[in-house]
């Protein structure tokens, strides 16, 4: 599916929150009044948005998947409760119905095309926060392409650390024989051997055999850390699935405490590494980037409206095509292998390997 950004990642607009429910599975799920945006908080199943609030001077982003069904159209979002995490306590402690956040509008390309004529399969893997995307892609397949049929293997350190386990539960209920969910996992017994304990390559092989994870699948999404997708991703690639079939989208815990959010101070001993021309919001500016900046870096210095979150290449928030010269990411998380192929860079670990670069973040 092509999803058109511009603009999307760098507008906050603020909405009103119409519920706040501390839900006992360590989260807070939270809904957003957009009656008076018209469509432009309307989603694709998959998408995120992004929030913004300031502590203490200091500007601070996170990214959260939406967790509603796209043919709802309610703007729902689930914050896990981190101990320690700046973001999710401010949420947990403040926000009630009537409180104002800041909120971009949804954006993201985990998500796929739907077609209600065809009658497709669908594996879906998701351990901890990793159920928010899916949790929207299952409802939303499930209530508009009605001859499609989904398996979900869902993991979790304990039921009680298991978000949304109660909607997922709701949802098995009103698709009873289009949607099979597995609850695994690794601190509590299971049902099956199988679906308990130490979530290791051999037992995702198990899973596959068993028919957990269906490798026969038209489709396959995957959502959670790094580790435990990849060992998902290489178990239904050797039992034959294709690599071009398996989606996913990596969620970090990284996004704990307050992190500097702003470029390095320039002062006399700074050093210019390389020059560059930024296109943002149909602007071009041109920026400087001094030795350990990031591209993302640079551009903000003479563009403090450039779209960012995580910075640490996962949401993709911060991604533009580089238009002239060459560039080098740290890690990529965020951008399938086809966007790469296009252009597509992460600016937050981007670093010039050129004189020059000309990034576009419009397109
Ligand atoms: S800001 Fe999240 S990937 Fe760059």
């Amino acid at each position: 599916m092509t999803t058109s950004t511009k603009g999307t990642r760098t507008t906050f607009t603020p909405l009103t929150v119409t519920s706040a429910i501390n839900d006992p599975h360590d989260c807070l799920i939270i809904t957003f009044d957009t009656s008076e945006h018209g469509d432009r908080f309307r989603f694709a199943h998959g998408q995120h948005v992004n929030l913004r609030h300031e502590f203490d001077g200091v500007d601070v982003r996170r990214s959260y998947s939406i967790c509603s069904g796209a043919p709802d159209g309610e703007l729902r979002i689930a914050i896990r409760q981190v101990p320690g995490g700046v973001f999710s306590t401010w949420a947990t402690d403040e926000l009630r119905p009537g409180s104002v956040v800041e909120v971009t509008e949804p954006t993201g390309h985990f998500t796929h095309d739907l077609d209600p004529a065809v009658a497709r399969r669908y594996t879906f893997f998701a351990a901890g926060s990793g159920i928010t995307p899916i949790y929207s892609m299952i409802a939303t397949i499930l209530a508009t392409e009605p001859e499609s049929q989904v398996a979900l293997v869902y993991l979790n350190r304990t039921s009680l650390t298991s978000m949304l386990i109660d909607d997922v539960h709701d949802l098995h209920d009103r698709y009873l024989g289009r949607l099979r969910v597995a609850f695994a996992f690794t601190r509590e017994a299971s049902g099956s051997e199988l679906l308990s304990g130490r979530p290791d390559r051999a037992r995702f092989d198990a899973l596959v055999d068993a028919g957990f994870l269906p490798a026969d699948a038209d489709e396959a999404f995957l959502c959670g850390p790094i580790e435990l997708t990849d060992i998902a991703r290489d178990a239904l690639v050797a039992a034959g699935m294709e690599p071009a079939s398996i989606h996913r989208e990596i969620f970090t815990t990284k996004q704990q405490g307050t992190v500097t959010l702003a470029p390095q101070d320039v002062t006399e001993t700074s050093v210019v590494v390389a020059t560059g021309t930024a296109t943002l919001n149909g602007r071009q500016s041109d920026f400087e980037v001094y030795e350990g900046d990031s591209v993302l870096d640079a551009v903000q210095r003479a563009r403090p409206d450039a779209p960012y979150s995580c910075r640490s290449g996962v949401c993709s928030t911060c991604q533009a095509v580089v238009r002239d010269g060459q560039v080098e990411m740290a890690v990529n998380y965020g951008l399938t292998d086809d966007e790469v192929a296009r252009g597509y860079v992460l600016t937050c670990q981007s670093t010039p390997l050129t004189d020059t670069v000309a990034v576009d973040f419009d397109a």
